[in-house]
């Protein structure tokens, strides 16, 4: 199958494309971004790094032919692209709006009209967005509370534009707390905060697996994961994944 990561030069996408250059399922990867997507690091011994393609766009509002062309006959896309709520202070609202609600859509409406690549499944767009953003817009939450409706608005949309599709969209909602690494620090009052507020955690590799498994077996009992469903589907599939290639070394 052929998956477009929308984002692709962030923390989550690079772990996405890291798992995905390994997972025979996945034949062709467009890392789609404003920035050239590097090969991730260590991305292990069996990652065909032919499958990735780095595409450039400079205005996420506007896909020129060139682009929609890198993108066609794609079975799945994971967007990542975001203003996170940890930098969306360092810009105006407008422009956090324009990145999170006005690219979000207008990736999925482009992305769905090109043909894709098995056209007897639908297009399968999966919108990581976060534990707290609240799709009832007459429940503002304490925290962050209009950056928070305004991400729960762009899942109802992805949700509405999924449902109004005739079927050939099928949309999945992440929404994980705080996402952890090695090596990902993070300054410790931030660290103390989201344990204040009670913010679950999961691992980058965790969410990566379980998008990934979306993206290629389609959207499974739920059109929203919560972080826990994520954490327990991701250690499922990396478990599966540690036997399949033991399998391999053994035959
Ligand atoms: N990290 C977490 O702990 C966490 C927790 C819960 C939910 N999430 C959600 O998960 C998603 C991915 O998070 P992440 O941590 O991977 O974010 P990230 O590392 O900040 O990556 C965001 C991506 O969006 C791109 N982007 C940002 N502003 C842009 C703009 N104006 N034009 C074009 N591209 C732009 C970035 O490009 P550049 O690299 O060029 O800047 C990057 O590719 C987000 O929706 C986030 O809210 C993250």
């Amino acid at each position: 199958m052929k998956l477009i990561v929308g984002g692709s030069t962030g923390f989550v996408a690079t772990e996405i494309i890291r798992q995905a250059l390994s997972n025979p399922a996945v034949t062709s990867i467009i890392a789609l971004g404003r920035r050239e997507t590097p090969v991730p690091p260590n991305a292990g011994p069996g990652a065909d790094e032919t499958k990735l393609k780095s595409v450039l766009l400079n205005d996420f509002e506007n896909y020129s032919d060139a682009t929609k062309k890198e993108l066609a006959g794609a079975d799945a896309c994971i967007w990542t692209l975001a203003v996170t709520p940890s930098k969306y202070k360092s810009f105006p609202w407008d422009d956090v709006v324009k990145v999170c609600r006005t690219y979000t859509a207008k990736a999925l409406e482009t992305m769905s009209q090109l043909p894709r690549g098995d056209a007897t499944k639908p297009f399968r767009f999966i919108y990581v967005s976060g534990v707290n953003s609240e799709r009832d817009q007459s429940k503002k939450p304490l925290i962050l509370g209009d950056y928070c409706l305004m991400r729960g608005a762009v899942e109802t949309l992805v949700l509405d534009y999924a449902t109004q599709s005739n079927g050939t969209v099928e949309a999945c909602i992440a929404k994980p707390g705080v996402i952890n690494a090695p090596g990902h620090t993070r300054p410790l009052w931030q660290k103390g905060f989201y344990a204040l507020i009670g913010l679950p955690n999961i691992q980058v590799t965790e969410i990566a697996a379980s998008l990934l498994d979306q993206a290629i077996n389609g959207v499974r009992e739920k059109d929203t994961l919560s972080n826990e469903d994520m954490v327990v589907m991701g250690q499922r599939v990396l478990a599966e994944r540690e036997q399949e290639k033991a399998g391999v070394v053994d035959n």
